[in-house]
């Protein structure tokens, strides 16, 4: 007889609940937030140059742009990249509601290309049947840190002249063919929010090559002001200033950078643990078939932002909701990502798909679950998250029984 899940008055298998995504934060990062605040120069300044110095240098690309978060970075991108009302962009289905809000904002219509089953990436082999004369880009969203197939990706592009904006939201990290995500593609947003592998709360960053296209989001970013704030007010700046387009408030503040400075410096060191925990997890789970794995393929280095499984619902019997459900009641909190974007009403009513036109992500949306995966977690979380799921696996496979 397998033990009784906490879902059916059985005992937890922890007491105090395992948030979901939780960041690392060392004293000497919260040290430098207490620097800045008692500096007096809060908003953004010389903390946030710094940051996209030393981010720019990380991902090996000549210009990183500091922002509030990768909508404001996916926003920029596809206004310095051209797309214009009319115009189509290819992307995923299978990602988050900024990915795809971004290019219905800039009056464009999202076209989504299906995913792999295995990657759950962007199925770069089907992009090409979605290609018309009005396609202007093509947004790749790199799945859990996953990078896409960026070899196939940049020949289609380069032969039919579109630009390519990534979605890195979840790879700083990842890398195709030995360079960083951020080198492929004409610009790359990433995000910085409490659960990334880099956090500053929230925050972001879009890196480019491209001169002009970083010139451009720099003022952007401010209002479109020619000068930022820093040359307007310190002693060596001038004191004028001049609005050259309807910019935004995408800035970051300095506060967000003196957090982000210290995440950076330990990126790689946090990859790595969190690298350990997905060989526990898969290593536990290797012998367990309700659940698909996730892999890695081809030349790639995995980000490692999320652990994501599908649940057999029909093999265990139960849903996915019910499984979470279980699992909280273990005290484990899980994320779902995601909700493919043409299930949710606004797609649903404005772009609808034809049914069984994106069946591998229609498939993922009602199964995908994430596990806890952070550089904060303990070896004893991990094991709690492991006896969790199998223990819950355990009880409902004996109940089909
Ligand atoms: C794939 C993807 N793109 C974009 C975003 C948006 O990031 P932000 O919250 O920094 O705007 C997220 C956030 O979770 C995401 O997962």
């Amino acid at each position: 007889m397998s033990e009784k899940i906490a879902l059916m008055g059985g005992i937890p298998v922890r007491k105090e609940p395992l948030i979901f995504g939780t960041p690392k934060i060392s004293e000497d990062e919260i040290n430098e937030v207490v620097a800045t605040l008692k500096s007096g120069w809060l908003s953004t300044g010389p903390r946030v140059f710094r940051l996209e110095e030393q981010y720019s240098e990380y991902i090996g690309a000549q210009h990183a742009v500091a922002l509030n978060s990768c909508t404001a970075a996916l926003t920029l991108g596809l206004e310095e990249l051209g797309v214009v009302p009319g115009d189509e962009v290819i992307t995923t289905p299978l990602t988050f509601a900024a990915t795809v809000n971004v290019i219905v904002h800039a009056g464009a219509t999202p076209v989504f290309v299906d995913i792999e089953p295995d990657t759950l990436n962007i199925d770069a082999d089907l992009i090409e049947s979605k290609i018309s004369e009005r396609t202007r880009a093509i947004l790749p969203v790199h799945f859990a840190g996953h990078p896409c197939e960026m070899t196939k990706i940049t020949r289609l592009a380069k032969k039919y002249d579109l630009l390519i904006l990534n979605d890195a939201a979840h790879a700083i990290e990842s890398e195709y063919e030995g360079k960083k995500v951020g080198c492929w593609g004409d610009i790359t947003a990433y995000s910085f929010y409490a659960t990334k592998n880099l956090v500053t709360g929230e925050g972001g960053m879009a890196v480019t090559d491209n001169d002009d296209w970083a010139e451009n989001m720099h003022i952007k970013r401010l209002h479109g002001i020619s000068k930022d704030a820093w040359n307007r007010y310190s002693s060596e700046g001038g004191k004028l200033y001049d609005i050259i387009y309807p910019g935004y408030k995408f800035n970051m503040m300095d506060i967000q950078a003196a957090l982000g400075l210290g995440q950076l410096e330990k990126l790689d060191r946090h990859w790595e643990v969190r690298k350990k925990v997905v060989e526990d997890y898969n290593e536990a789970f290797r012998e367990t078939p309700e659940l698909i794995k996730p892999v890695n393929k081809g030349p790639i280095r995995n980000g490692y932002h999320l652990y994501v499984l599908r649940l057999k619902s029909e093999e265990l019997g139960i849903s996915r909701e019910k499984f979470i459900e279980a699992l909280k009641a273990e005290n484990i909190c899980t994320g779902v990502h995601f909700l493919a974007i043409h299930h949710h009403s606004f797609y649903q009513t404005n772009y609808p798909q034809p049914a069984g036109s994106l069946s591998h992500a229609d498939y993922a949306s009602e199964r995908v679950f994430s596990l806890p995966l952070s550089a904060n977690l303990t070896d004893q979380d991990v094991r709690d998250v492991i006896a969790a799921v199998k223990k819950v696996i355990a009880y409902y496979r004996e109940q089909k029984l």
